[in-house]
């Protein structure tokens, strides 16, 4: 029976246990996209604090894909001595670390980019191969900044997400139409990374197992393109769900949304699971010990991924390992948005800490 604290490996990354800290854009680089002393300090806490895998908020590949203030970049050969810094910290404190990479697509901010968002239906075929260029650029370039491997950010309404779901995606051509064809776009950076950063260098997908959307990616789809991402050589696929721009809900749902449930794409992760032979890490919503030891110990997913929770407590892995089990004190009310989406830095907002960035 697997188990959260036995040690695991997804391809050449050997981890501690199954905990995951899923991609959670902190706001702390500079203004060149730059990773500061804060966050190599947030990656410490959180490597000493038992979390297995840590992956970085999401990390723009070419500068007109920027979705925020005081995100980190990796578009430029200039950022790897910082990055350096910042994994070898990691890796000192026996954490292991995977960069996110993303593009924002029409959700680009074009204050920060001072140009014209890209968008999935006019972008040329010339368009696709020079930004799926970037994202294969910029995993060589994540690789030597001494990052354990990259995760492709495919969630969530995203450029990548963008081609995947034909809410987005109208294009009748060889990149829409069809969910393999829309599924194309993440095959070739796939395929791209590996041939350049080497086989054995990790490449996770975090993916919507549906979109919960009128006119969006169904589970059926979803598995659809897992199954081609799989073949394409991803050695891991990180389910999360729903769009940026669904009403009310959003992949990082509010307990009032979710009343008393938990883990809620469990059922989207579990039916790519049984799509596919490679591991399924589930994110949204987990905040008890007992479930998420129910969701690895039946064999439902193979990974448990969190991200409000370790705002909350970058210490919880260890707790949850010191006590047997417990509950996190994430209350899921998204204020910890605030202070990140204004680039102060993410933290836990409460009523006592409200004025801390
Ligand atoms: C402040 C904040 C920033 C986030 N940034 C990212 C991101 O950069 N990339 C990403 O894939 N998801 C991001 N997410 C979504 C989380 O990774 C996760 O999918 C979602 O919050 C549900 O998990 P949770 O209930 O454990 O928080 C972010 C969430 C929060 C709260």
């Amino acid at each position: 029976m697997p188990g959260l604290f036995e040690p695991t490996v997804i391809k050449s990354l050997s981890l501690a246990n199954r905990f995951i800290r899923s991609a959670t854009m902190e706001g702390m680089a500079d203004d060149t996209g730059k990773p500061t002393d804060k966050l190599t300090s947030l990656y410490r806490e959180l490597a000493v604090g038992g979390v297995g895998l840590i992956i970085t908020g999401h990390t723009f590949v070419r500068r007109d894909g920027m979705a925020g203030k005081a995100q980190c970049g990796m578009h430029d050969d200039s950022l790897i001595p910082a990055y350096k810094v910042l994994t070898d910290d990691t890796h000192f404190t026996r954490g292991r670390i995977v960069c996110q990479l993303s593009h924002a697509g029409e959700f680009a901010v074009k204050k920060l980019t001072e140009t014209e968002p890209l968008n999935v239906n006019t972008i040329s075929e010339n368009g696709i191969a020079k930004i799926s260029e970037a994202y294969i650029t910029a995993a060589v370039r994540a690789q030597k900044c001494g990052f354990d491997g990259v995760e492709l950010h495919a969630a969530h309404g995203y450029f990548l997400c963008q081609f995947l779901s034909p809410l987005f995606n109208k294009r009748k051509d060889a990149y829409g139409d069809s969910a393999a064809n829309r599924a194309k776009i993440v095959v070739n950076i796939i395929k791209g990374i590996k041939s350049q950063a080497g086989t054995d260098y990790p490449v996770l997908v975090k993916m919507n197992g549906s979109d919960f959307a009128e006119g969006g990616q169904t589970s059926e789809n979803a598995a659809e393109a897992a199954v081609l991402f799989e073949e394409a050589g991803a050695d891991a696929l990180e389910i999360s769900g729903d769009l940026l721009t669904n009403p009310a809900k959003g992949p990082s749902r509010k307990a009032i949304n979710a009343p008393n449930k938990e883990a809620y794409f469990h059922i989207e992760a579990n039916f790519i699971k049984q799509k596919t032979g490679i591991p399924i890490i589930l994110v949204g919503g987990i905040r008890s010990f007992d479930i998420a030891r129910e969701l690895v110990e039946s064999g439902r997913v193979d990974y448990i991924a969190m991200s409000r929770p370790f705002i909350r407590n970058p210490n919880l892995v260890n707790e949850w390992k010191e006590k047997g089990g417990g509950v996190s004190g994430c209350i899921s009310d998204n204020l910890c948005f605030k202070p990140t989406i204004v680039g102060k830095g993410v933290y836990c907002v409460t009523l006592e800490t409200l004025d801390r960035a």
